[in-house]
Parts: C-alpha cells; sequence; structure tokens
C-alpha cells in the first residue's frame, strides 16, 4: 500500500515537487511508493503546469489535514496563516509534516514542535533554509555529534545577487534593486529580503538545530542592505573585503549565551564565503571535532526546493516502511524544548568598519585615535585616500572590541567639532 501525500499548496514549489514525484525514473524507487492523493489549492479554475485528476485536486485545504487516509501533509502553501493552524490541524490528526515554511516556523516552532512532540509525529523541514542546499539533515544527523561553534551563511539569494552585482559594476543599491525586480529576481516588495528578515528567520532555524534550543525570533538582530553604498564596496575591496549580507550564529563556549544575528559584513576576500556570488547561498559549519565544512548550492527555485522536500518525504516514507516512526527517531525529531540564551548585541566582540567625514584640518586623525583609545579601541588601520565635496573622508577598521565599547566611542567622535558625519558603520568577520 502506497504511502499517501496531502500537498498544500500548487504554487512555483508545489508544481516543481509534483512534478518531481511524478517523473521517478532513474531516482530513488521509494518514490513509486508514494501516492499524491490529495492537492489543496486556492482555485480550481486556474491552468496548471501539471495534470491532476479532479479528484486529486480540492479548494478544501482543512478536509485534507484531517482525512484519514493522508499519511503525510506537505505544507508548500507559505505564509503564516492559514499555514500555521493546517500545520497544527495536521499534527492533532497525526501526520507527519514536511513545510519549506520558514516564516512559519521560525515564529511559531515552539507550539508546532511541542504538538509534534505530544503526537508523536515528525515535522521535516529541509527546504526552509538554503533551498535545494542539504544543510537540516547533515547538522541534525551527520554532524550531530559536534559541539558547533558558529552557522555562518549567505541564506537569502536576492540580496547576494544585488551585493554581488552592486560589487562587480559599482553600481548603487537602488540601481541594482530596481533592475533585479524588473529581471525577476527580486520581489516587488523586496522589504523581506533586502531588510534581512529572510535570512533572520533562517538563521534563527538553523541556530535552534545546531545549538539544541528554541530561538526566540524577537531576538535575533537584524539589518538589511538598504543602506550599503558604493563607496563602501569600493572601500572594503581596497582593503581586501567583499560586503555579503551573513546570517551568524555563535557561541563561544557551551556555557555562554548565543550570538544570533544577520547583518552587512566586510568578509576577507580569502574567506570560504567571500566567492558566494549572484543567488547562491552557502553555510559555513564550525564545530570541534570537524573543523570547517560548507554546503553550497541553489538557495531556491522550483527544482532545488523540491529536491529538498521531496529528500524529506523519502525519510519518512523509509521510516513508515520499517515502521520505526511509532517511536520517534531521535536523529529526526527536534527534541529540544527550552529556549537559547541571546547575547545582547553590546556583548559582541568583533572588528568594525567605520567611514567618518571630518573637516580637513590638523590632528583630526590623532583626535580619533584618542577617542577609541579612551574605550579600548585598538586600530587594525586608518586610511584616508579621498575627498567628499570639502570634506576629507577617513576610514577605519578596529582590531575585536567590545560593541558596547565601540559605540561609546563612537558617541564621543560624533561630538567633536571636526567630524562632520558617520556615514557607513559595518562588522568585519
Ligand atoms: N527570498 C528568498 C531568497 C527565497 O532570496 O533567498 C528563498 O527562501
Amino acid at each position: 500500500m502506497g504511502v499517501k501525500l496531502g500537498i498544500l499548496g500548487l504554487g512555483t514549489v508545489g508544481t516543481g515537487t509534483v512534478q518531481l514525484l511524478l517523473d521517478g525514473v532513474g531516482r530513488h524507487p521509494l518514490l513509486q511508493e508514494i501516492e499524491i492523493y490529495r492537492v489543496g489549492v486556492r482555485s480550481l479554475d486556474k491552468l496548471r503546469a501539471v495534470k491532476l485528476t479532479e479528484d486529486v485536486l480540492t479548494t478544501d485545504l482543512d478536509s485534507i489535514v484531517t482525512d484519514p487516509q493522508v499519511d503525510i501533509v506537505v505544507e508548500v502553501m507559505g505564509g503564516l496563516e492559514p499555514a500555521r493552524s493546517l500545520i497544527l490541524k495536521a499534527i492533532k490528526a497525526k501526520k507527519h509534516v514536511v513545510t519549506a515554511n520558514k516564516a512559519a516556523i521560525a515564529r511559531y516552532g515552539d507550539e508546532i514542535f511541542t504538538e509534534a512532540s505530544q503526537y508523536g509525529v515528525q515535522i521535516m523541514l529541509e527546504a526552509a533554509v538554503g533551498g535545494g542546499i542539504p544543510v537540516i539533515q547533515p547538522l541534525k544527523q551527520s554532524l550531530s555529534v559536534n559541539r558547533i561553534h558558529a552557522v555562518t551563511g549567505i541564506v537569502n539569494g536576492t540580496t547576494n545577487y544585488i551585493l554581488t552585482r552592486m560589487q562587480t559594476e559599482g553600481s548603487s543599491f537602488s540601481n541594482v534593486l530596481a533592475d533585479a525586480q524588473r529581471l525577476g529576481y527580486a520581489e516587488a516588495d523586496s522589504t523581506t529580503d533586502v531588510d534581512g528578515l529572510d535570512a533572520a528567520d533562517k538563521i534563527a532555524i538553523l541556530a535552534s538545530i545546531a545549538f539544541g534550543g528554541r530561538i526566540n525570533l524577537e531576538d535575533v538582530y537584524c539589518e538589511g542592505i538598504r543602506h550599503i553604498s558604493k563607496t563602501d564596496i569600493a572601500y572594503a575591496e581596497k582593503l581586501g573585503f567583499v560586503i555579503k549580507l551573513l546570517a551568524i550564529a555563535k557561541r563561544v563556549t557551551p556555557l555562554t549565551p548565543l550570538s544570533v544575528r544577520v547583518h552587512p559584513t566586510l568578509v576577507p576576500q580569502a574567506h570560504p564565503l567571500a566567492s558566494i556570488n549572484g543567488v547562491n547561498n552557502a553555510i559555513l559549519i564550525e564545530g570541534e571535532p570537524i573543523g570547517q565544512v560548507m554546503f553550497f548550492g541553489p538557495g531556491a527555485g522550483a527544482g532545488p526546493t523540491a529536491s529538498a522536500i521531496t529528500s524529506d518525504i523519502l525519510n519518512i516514507v523509509a521510516a513508515l516502511k520499517t515502521s520505526t516512526l511509532t517511536t520517534p527517531n531521535p536523529l529526526l525529531t527536534f527534541k529540544h524544548q527550552d529556549f537559547c540564551q541571546i547575547a545582547p548585541m553590546a556583548e559582541l566582540v568583533t572588528r568594525f568598519y567605520a567611514r567618518f567625514l571630518t573637516k580637513d584640518q590638523p590632528r583630526v586623525i590623532g583626535k580619533l585615535g584618542t577617542c577609541f583609545g579612551n574605550h579600548g579601541v585598538s586600530l587594525e588601520s586608518v586610511v584616508q585616500t579621498g575627498f567628499h565635496e570639502e570634506l576629507a573622508e577617513i576610514v577605519v577598521v578596529t582590531h575585536d572590541v567590545r560593541e558596547g565599547d565601540f559605540r561609546k566611542a563612537l558617541t564621543e567622535i560624533s561630538t567633536l567639532e571636526a567630524i562632520d558625519s558617520i556615514p557607513s558603520l559595518l562588522r568585519v568577520i
């Protein structure tokens, strides 16, 4: 008897998944045991790229998640509601759930995993982070014995595409964004991507798995790329860096609070993440004893996302076949119930890049140095190469410093008569 799927949504990802499930030749034989039993859609009249019989398609999504015949609910509709309610109903009806919904998991993971644990069902979400890149399963299984120190990712293709083009063409953010929207690389409403919110959802999910605790999304610091200027990209390049939107989850020791954040970052040109360009994603995981391991590939798109979803489906099908799901597989299940303690940004220890516009007069660099010194900020480099209208442009890169101390120094600097403005402030990895 086949394993019956109830698929919620037949948009780009749903269609890609159905196409993959229907095209089994040369793929894993377990695919043949899967039946696309119901597919929930908004309208029955829409022309579809996949041929499904009338009894499979329905607009009654509730009936899918409560149907006793359905074994696995595949949620590929996206959005917060009704996705969250349908997932919870499916769990209560004892269905295993495969989802690509990073926004719902990052916000409602707490209640979803609590319910899943109570009802003894699996929640699988490989497609929620990194599209087709396997990263959830490696973290849960292949790397599970490691003590993870850091997960650092380029997990948003839209922003990586924009930054790559700004870098290679010397163009401004607004010009590249407009062009990316015209070409379909950025959504008309780009806020979720450009302001880092999508990356924040994804790093909250990765951090939760890597560090074995739940993450309160509101604790994740989030800064997007709107303020990145071509001037900073050019300075970064001169200093040996590229600017990337990084999503970082890091813990100095197993007993210290986690730092979980998304922000544009100066990345040394020799760093493994520096060469990840265009819409690609990559996730660098550092742990003990593994050292560094990096996962790279397409972070979105119908085919890659369908690959991740279908792999999750196969994992459940395999477990159902061998009856191992009567006692949930601890390597597939999210067992943790406590929330991770997240360190405030003021406690972060990092390097900084800052650009100052100052009056062109003697002793300005000396005064900057004194203010930094007053707060224990040690400078790695200071350059003054250009003028911006009548003002001198001074760029500094610091050594590692506590963010709180760095900001105190900046507050003091901004009171100096010689300082016109501080147009940019970026962290350096
Ligand atoms: N908006 C996302 C991105 C799509 O740009 O990477 C995949 O989650």
